[in-house]
C-alpha cells in the first residue's frame, strides 16, 4: 500500500513534469559571431524582426508601483498573442524594474519564440549616466542598478542582449566626454555577466542617428583596444535608431539606407536598427521592411525593431491600448503584418561565413573622423565599490527563471482595425528551439465578428505543438490510470 502510494506520487510528479515540459522548453540563446547573430543550437543566422515594447512610455516603469512592461502576465499574454500573429521574433524593453517578477512574461514570450533585448538604464534619478556630467553619475549605486537588471534577466534563454546605453551621445556637445564612459559601462556589464551568468549575453549600444558623428560613434565602440577581440570594453553589437525612410515614395537610395549599408559593410559586430519607422506618412506603409530584409541589406544589417508596439502621445503605435485593457489594432499593424508576410525566411537564416569570421579593427584615433569626437581610448576605471559588486554579486539579487505557461487564451477584448472583435485569440506555443516567424496568415483569431471562440486557427507549427501536447496529456492519463489500477 505504502509503496503503491509512493509509486503513484512519483508517477504523478513525473506526469506533471511531462505535462509542463512543453512549456518550459525554450528558445535557444542567440550569440554573436563576427558581424552576425547566430542561433546557438542550429547555427542559423538570426535577423531581428522586432518591435519596441514600452506601453505607457517611460511611465510604464515608475519607482513607486514597481510595475514595468514585463510584470503583468495577463497584459503580456495579450500582447504576445498579437505579436506572434504579427510575425515578430524580438521585443526591446526600455525601462525595467530589477526587483519586479518577470517570470511569467518572459516565459510567455519564450513560449512563442520571441526574444527580449533589455535596456539596463532608466530615466529615474541615479539609473543612467548624466550626459553633461558622466563622472558624477558613474557610481557603485548606478552599477548596482544595472547589475540588478542583469540578475533579473540572465536566467531567461530568450534574453538576447542588453543595451548598456541609449542615445547617450545625442548631439555635438557630449561627444567630447561621454564615449569612454559608455565603453566603461560595457566593460562592467560584460565582466559581471562573465562572472555571474552561465552563458555569455551580448552587450551593446543604441545610437541616435546624428550623421556627422554616427560613424565615429560606431567605430569608437566596435574597435578593440590593442587589437584584442576579447577586449571587454568593446560593444558586442551596434543598434541605430533611424527614421530616415519616410513614406511610400522613399527608396533604398533616397532614404540613405544605401549609404548606411556601404559605410557599415565591413562592420565587425552585428548592426541593426534599434528603432525605425518614420511616421510622417500615416498610416505607415512600412515599405522599408522589404529593403531591410531583402538582398540589398541582409548581408550587412541584422534586422531591426519597429518603434513601437503601443500608441503613445508621439503617434508611433501599432495598436491602441485602452484603459480597461482592451486593444484595438491600428492600420499600421495590418500594414506591417502584410510587409512581414512577404519576407523570404530562407534568406534571413542564411549567413555568410566571411561575416562570422571578421575581426575588429584596432582602436586608433585615425578611426574617428568627426572633429571634436573623443578619440582616446583611456577608459575610466570602475568607481569605488564597483569591483566588489562584480566579485561578490549584488546583494539579494532577484533572479528570473522560466516557469510553466498554463494559460494561453487572451481574456481582454481585442478589435481588429475594422472594428470587429477578434475571437479566439491565444498564444500558440512553438516547438522547442523555434523562434517566431511571419506566418503568411494570422496565427490565431479572425476579426470576423462571428463567434469562433475556443477554436482558434493555428499555423502548421502551432498545430504541431498542440498535437504534441495532446499526446503528452494522453500519456499522463494513461500513466495515472495504470498507477490508480495498482
Ligand atoms: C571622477 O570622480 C572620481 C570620484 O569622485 C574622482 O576620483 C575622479 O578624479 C573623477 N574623474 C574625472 C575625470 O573627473
Ligand atoms: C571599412 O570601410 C571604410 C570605408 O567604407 C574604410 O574607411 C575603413 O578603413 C574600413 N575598415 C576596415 C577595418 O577595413
Ligand atoms: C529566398 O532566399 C533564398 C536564399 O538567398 C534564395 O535562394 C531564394 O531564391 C529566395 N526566394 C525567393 C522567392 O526570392
Ligand atoms: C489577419 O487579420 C487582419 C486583421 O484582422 C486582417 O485584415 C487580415 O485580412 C488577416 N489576414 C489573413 C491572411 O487572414
Amino acid at each position: 500500500m505504502v509503496s503503491s502510494m509512493f509509486m503513484r506520487a512519483i508517477v504523478q510528479f513525473l506526469s506533471l513534469q511531462l505535462l509542463f515540459i512543453r512549456y518550459t522548453l525554450s528558445v535557444r540563446p542567440i550569440e554573436v559571431k563576427g558581424s552576425e547573430f547566430i542561433n546557438s543550437a542550429s547555427k542559423d543566422r538570426f535577423h531581428i524582426v522586432g518591435v519596441a515594447y514600452q506601453p505607457g512610455g517611460s511611465s510604464g516603469y515608475d519607482g513607486k508601483s514597481g510595475n514595468d512592461p514585463l510584470s503583468d502576465s495577463s497584459v503580456c499574454l495579450r500582447d504576445a498573442a498579437l505579436m506572434q500573429r504579427l510575425g515578430i521574433n524580438a521585443i526591446r524593453v526600455y525601462n525595467v524594474n530589477p526587483s519586479a517578477n518577470h517570470d511569467m512574461c518572459a516565459s510567455i514570450f519564450n513560449a512563442v519564440g520571441i526574444y527580449m533585448i533589455v535596456d539596463v538604464n532608466s530615466p529615474l534619478d541615479g539609473e543612467s549616466l548624466s550626459r553633461v556630467d558622466p563622472n558624477s553619475t558613474y557610481t557603485a549605486d548606478y552599477l548596482n542598478r544595472i547589475f540588478g537588471v542583469v540578475e533579473a534577466f540572465k536566467g531567461y534563454p530568450n534574453t538576447l542582449g542588453f543595451f548598456g546605453g541609449n542615445e547617450v551621445i545625442n548631439d555635438m556637445s557630449n561627444i567630447k566626454i561621454i564615449p569612454p564612459y559608455i565603453r566603461a559601462v560595457t566593460r562592467d556589464l560584460k565582466q559581471y555577466i562573465a562572472k555571474h551568468s552561465t552563458r555569455p549575453i551580448p552587450v551593446g549600444y543604441s545610437a541616435a542617428d546624428v550623421r556627422p558623428i554616427l560613424f565615429s560613434t560606431w567605430e569608437y565602440f566596435q574597435c578593440a583596444i590593442d587589437g584584442d577581440a576579447n577586449d571587454p570594453t568593446r560593444s558586442d553589437f551596434f543598434g541605430l535608431n533611424s527614421y530616415s525612410w519616410c513614406g511610400s515614395d522613399a527608396t533604398f537610395q533616397s532614404s540613405t539606407y544605401a549609404d548606411l549599408v556601404q559605410r557599415f559593410s565591413n562592420t565587425s559586430n552585428p548592426v541593426f536598427f534599434s528603432e525605425y519607422g518614420c511616421n510622417k506618412q500615416s498610416p505607415r506603409p512600412f515599405n522599408e521592411v522589404q529593403a531591410l530584409y531583402g538582398p540589398d541589406m541582409t548581408g550587412v544589417f541584422s534586422g531591426g525593431l519597429v518603434y513601437e508596439y503601443s500608441e503613445e502621445p508621439s503617434n508611433y503605435g501599432l495598436v491602441n491600448i485602452n484603459s480597461d485593457g482592451s486593444v484595438r489594432l491600428l492600420q499600421d499593424y495590418d500594414n506591417l503584418q502584410q510587409q512581414y508576410n512577404k519576407l523570404n525566411i530562407t534568406l534571413l537564416t542564411s549567413g555568410d561565413p566571411g561575416d562570422a569570421a571578421v575581426t575588429p579593427p584596432k582602436c586608433d584615433a585615425s578611426l574617428i573622423d568627426s572633429p571634436d569626437f573623443y578619440s582616446k581610448f583611456d577608459i575610466p576605471d570602475i568607481p569605488s565599490g564597483g569591483q566588489q559588486l562584480i566579485d561578490n554579486g549584488v546583494k539579494n539579487p532577484n533572479q528570473g527563471k522560466l516557469i510553466p505557461v498554463t494559460d494561453t487564451k487572451v481574456t481582454q477584448k481585442v478589435e481588429g482595425s475594422n472594428g470587429l472583435v477578434i475571437n479566439g485569440l491565444a498564444i500558440q506555443p512553438l516547438p522547442d528551439d523555434q523562434s517566431n516567424t511571419p506566418s503568411g496568415k494570422n496565427t490565431s483569431g479572425e476579426a470576423t465578428g462571428t463567434s469562433t471562440a475556443g477554436n482558434p486557427k493555428s499555423t502548421k507549427k502551432g498545430a504541431g505543438s498542440r498535437d504534441e501536447l495532446t499526446w503528452i496529456m494522453l500519456g499522463t492519463f494513461v500513466g495515472s490510470a495504470l498507477v490508480w489500477g495498482l
